[in-house]
């Protein structure tokens, strides 16, 4: 059992407000692959790759020396081009085989979003939103605005300029209407639609599958559907891949596997391979509204984060990331389904690529269990796993995501650590 001086957390954390904590029970050392130390020097199975930020694992040499060679050489220079830059620009839009024809680099996947909205008001001239319930697209005032569950909003107001509709996301564990579940909430949203008055709405944002909203996939069938409703009602279709792409939901874009193509694309998470940045693809026709220089800032696009990208982009291909992500998921997948026999606290193991969320259930029943959920991350971190903080619409889902080139014997053992904790988790939740 691995064990933290709880003193030492305790005077480490002091300057840290509570809102900004996600794990009291370790501070971090180092990192290789996909291990990481504490301070005392006890050792973790890495299945949160940060936030999912890190696709080839902790501290791989070829980045590092990618971003040390950018620091001796140049770090910012505001939005003058750079030959990193460009480059980047090219390669990503390589990944998407044509289907953008320009890329423009901010910092973070919410200031991405931010970005994304400005480009569709300006396109359209209008105001209005339509995102999902169980959404998540950042914590700016507009991300946060966005979100699809209601206790982060109400903190914080929850304003964003112009109406913001609300749909269904399609949600197969939870659904409870009958008919196609897929028809179901396109008809609900198109009704929404036209409530609102499609004048007044200039964009659809959605995300390929609910990533914080507990890893929740949409069908072929309902993007499809969104980019058929996108163009009736003239609304710019915005894809935030920021979690999904560049190979973590398990290919390079999700959008091309379902062969829909949005209006604007969204890529960042490791796309730096741990530094910011934020792909936003466009075809130029949506750039040119927006007015010049009304997109720039401070850090946005800047050689080192350029440069760590560009390494990121030749690792993925080098080292065929992709296909190693299909792999590990489809153990962890066939894995999930023992468990959801085995215990009866797992309703249902969901595997998007190496985006991974166990729905955690009252025992007997498909009741969230959001105080299992929210044990799991320090009873993981006690058998020596970092996993990610709850997530979901009702806070029951246990989320972990690997490094997408995690040896296949540091998967097993970070798995059966994983099964302890919820043989843990089974006897003790009440029946
Ligand atoms: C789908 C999605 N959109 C947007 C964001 C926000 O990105 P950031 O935390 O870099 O602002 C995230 C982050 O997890 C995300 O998963």
């Amino acid at each position: 059992m691995h064990s933290s001086t709880t003193s030492t957390i305790a005077d480490h954390l002091r300057s840290v407000p509570e809102a900004a904590r996600v794990s009291d029970s370790m501070i971090v050392s180092h990192a290789k692959g996909s291990w990481l130390w504490d301070a005392d020097g006890e050792r973790y199975v890495d299945f949160a790759s940060g936030v999912l930020v890190l696709a080839a694992g902790h501290a791989d040499e070829r980045i590092a020396d990618a971003i040390a060679t950018q620091a001796r050489t140049v770090t910012n220079v505001y939005a003058h081009d750079t030959h990193q830059r460009s480059e980047l620009a090219d390669a990503i839009l390589a990944t998407t085989g044509g289907d953008f024809d320009q890329a423009f680099f901010m910092s973070t996947g919410s200031e991405g979003i931010e970005t994304a909205l400005k480009l569709a008001r300006a396109a359209t001239g209008k105001q209005g939103i339509i995102t999902f319930s169980g959404a998540f697209h950042g914590k700016t005032s507009s991300g946060v605005a966005m979100d699809g569950q209601a206790s982060v909003r109400d903190a914080y107001g929850g304003t964003i300029v112009g109406p913001v509709i609300r749909a269904r996301y399609p949600y197969a564990y939870r659904w409870d209407l009958p008919g196609d579940m897929d028809e179901v909430a396109l008809m609900l949203l198109e009704a929404q639609i036209q409530m609102e008055g499609p004048e007044r709405l200039s964009a659809i944002v959605l995300e390929p599958f609910l990533g914080a909203g507990g890893v929740v996939p949409a069908s072929t069938a309902f993007l499809r559907g969104i980019r058929t409703i996108a163009d009736r009602y003239e609304l710019v279709f915005i894809l935030d891949e920021i979690q999904s792409g560049l190979g973590r939901g398990g290919a390079m874009w999700r959008y091309r596997e379902a062969e829909v193509v949005p209006d604007i694309l969204l890529g960042a998470k490791h796309l730096g391979g741990g530094l910011p940045i934020v792909a936003i693809m466009a075809r130029t026709s949506i750039f040119d509204h927006a007015p010049n220089g009304s997109l720039t800032s401070t850090f946005g696009g800047n050689p080192l984060s350029a440069a760590a990208g560009l390494q990121m982009l030749s690792i993925i291909e080098s080292d065929d990331l992709i296909s190693q992500c299909v792999a590990n998921s489809a153990t962890i997948a066939s894995r999930m389904t023992e468990w959801e026999g085995a215990y009866e606290i797992v309703g249902e193991g969901r595997a998007a690529g190496l985006s991974c969320g166990i729905e955690l259930v009252l025992p007997g029943t498909a009741e969230p269990n959001s105080a299992a959920a929210r044990a799991a991350k320090r009873l993981a971190a006690a058998h020596g796993l970092v996993t990610m903080p709850a997530a979901g619409v009702h806070g029951n889902v246990l989320r972990f995501g690997p490094a997408l080139n995690i040896p296949a014997d540091v998967l097993q053992d970070g798995l059966d650590r994983l099964e302890a904790v919820i043989a843990e988790l089974e006897t003790t939740s009440a029946r």
